[in-house]
């Protein structure tokens, strides 16, 4: 278990494309399978959780090829994957269980999907409730907690509203959606990411959707396609995060995805006084994608709650780690979901800031991370507890401390953007890190 020291200091500087985005390049990777003809998708994540992906993809007996970030995927059809030999393993990707949960519970035999020790430990009753009442059969581990063994099925569409906004669920619905009899809605209170959406119709699958709604048709004729995935919003954030906290920083970031369900973080960056700006948009593949410009600001700080909560919930680790740096604060609440990420992200940023010398209080659903004012963070051996949104958070909080953070296991961050370190100091000019 490798760790990593960050010295203080220096200025971020240049212009970057970074790695594919991870929740794009999961969905895009799912269909692919399922479409008829073989997919081409370029810039794919490095994320080891896609490659996750990839592999139970491969279990189901799906043909793979990878060249660089270019994946081609021989689709099965939807009636084409096989009974796996052996159990799949989605290791550290909620993502990749509880998407391809929804896949599996359309397939006529029985499959076992597992995972590290992290999702062992994750919630799967969001996901197994629908499913069943789809009319999967699904049994669980101990407190609904994977191995899921699922046997698929005939399925039926169901009306349903799930309890907790969570894409992830919505996407297990949809998918098994095109394997039910009749049309399967999808009732949100907030607006989740929308990929798999817009995705199943780049495919040729009939997806309605708005106003909360989200409704597909089942057995369309999914055709293969040439896509580019955009780069991961979630993972600028921390270069984003980076400019702001290092003195005359500023940074050009190419290519990022810009769904509108993805990019609230920076209308509330902007919101507190970062002065993100978007010199182009495009769309392409029924993704929006833009450049970012982002030059160094003080930023206010404020409080982050209700819907904005699922709006930036893979932003709210680095949005926190920021607190020390801004001048009132960062304040989260209504966010309980957090402690049943990769962590408990609440508890796991709260140690590793206060042993940084933050001042945090830390609530059920959240926590308050003082600002400017309760003096400068200092550098401290942290532990980011094997997850790689706070591991990332605490080495960008650390770039702005007096003296070395180091980051216990820091590996981890290879889950969602194995070149975060190299990029930090690439950006910085290198020599500021070992
Ligand atoms: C994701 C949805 C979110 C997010 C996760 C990726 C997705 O999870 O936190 O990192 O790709 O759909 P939930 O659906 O659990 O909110």
């Amino acid at each position: 278990m490798s760790k990593r020291t960050i010295s203080p200091g220096g200025t971020i500087t240049g212009q970057v494309e970074l790695p594919g985005d991870k929740s794009i390049s999961h969905r895009y990777a799912i269909i692919s399978a399922l479409a008829e003809g073989t997919s081409e998708i370029s810039n794919y994540a490095s994320a080891a959780d896609c490659q996750s992906t990839l592999g139970c993809l491969r279990g189901l007996g799906v043909k793979i090829e990878t060249s660089g970030n270019v994946v081609r995927i021989a689709g099965a059809g939807l009636d084409g994957l096989k009974e796996p030999r052996r159990a799949l393993d989605a290791e550290n990707s909620g993502s990749t269980m509880r998407m391809l949960a929804g896949v599996l519970a359309g397939q006529p035999f029985t499959t076992t999907i597992t995972g590290d020790d992290s999702l062992r430990r994750r919630p799967m009753r969001r996901i197994m409730e629908p499913l069943r009442q789809m009319g999967a059969e699904i049994t669980s581990a101990e407190g609904d907690r994977a191995p899921l063994k699922i046997r698929g099925g005939k399925l039926y569409a169901i009306d349903y509203t799930p309890p907790i906004p969570s894409a992830q669920v919505k996407s297990a619905i949809l998918l098994a959606g095109l394997y039910a009899h009749g049309v399967t809605t999808v009732h949100e209170s907030v607006a989740t990411r929308d990929h798999t959406e817009l995705a199943l119709r780049e495919f040729g699958a009939t997806v309605e959707s708005g106003r909360g709604i989200v409704r597909i048709h089942p057995r369309p004729k999914l055709t293969a396609r040439k896509l580019s995935v955009p780069s991961d919003l979630s993972t600028a954030i921390f270069l984003i995060a980076a400019t702001l906290v290092l003195p005359n920083s500023s940074l050009i970031l190419h290519n990022v995805g810009l769904n509108p369900t993805r990019a609230k973080v920076l209308d509330f960056l902007n919101g507190i006084g970062a002065g993100i700006r978007i010199p182009s948009l495009q769309s392409r593949d029924g993704e929006l994608a833009g450049s970012i410009t982002i030059r160094r600001a003080e930023i206010e700080g404020g409080t982050i709650a209700g819907a904005q909560v699922a709006e930036m919930i893979d932003e709210l680790p680095m949005l926190a780690a920021l607190g020390p740096y801004t001048e009132k604060g960062i304040e989260i609440h209504d966010a309980k979901e957090l402690r049943v990420k990769e962590s408990d992200r609440i508890a796991a940023l709260s140690e590793g800031l206060r042993q940084m010398g933050a001042k945090v209080e830390e609530f059920p659903d959240g926590m308050r991370v003082e600002g400017r004012s309760a003096g400068k963070l200092r550098g401290a051996k942290v532990d980011p507890r094997g997850d790689h949104r706070i591991a990332m958070a605490l080495a960008v909080a650390g770039l702005g401390a007096d003296g070395e953070t180091t980051i216990r296991d820091a590996e981890c961050v290879g889950v969602s953007f194995p070149e975060f370190f190299e990029t930090i100091e690439r950006l910085r000019g290198g020599e500021k890190e070992r």
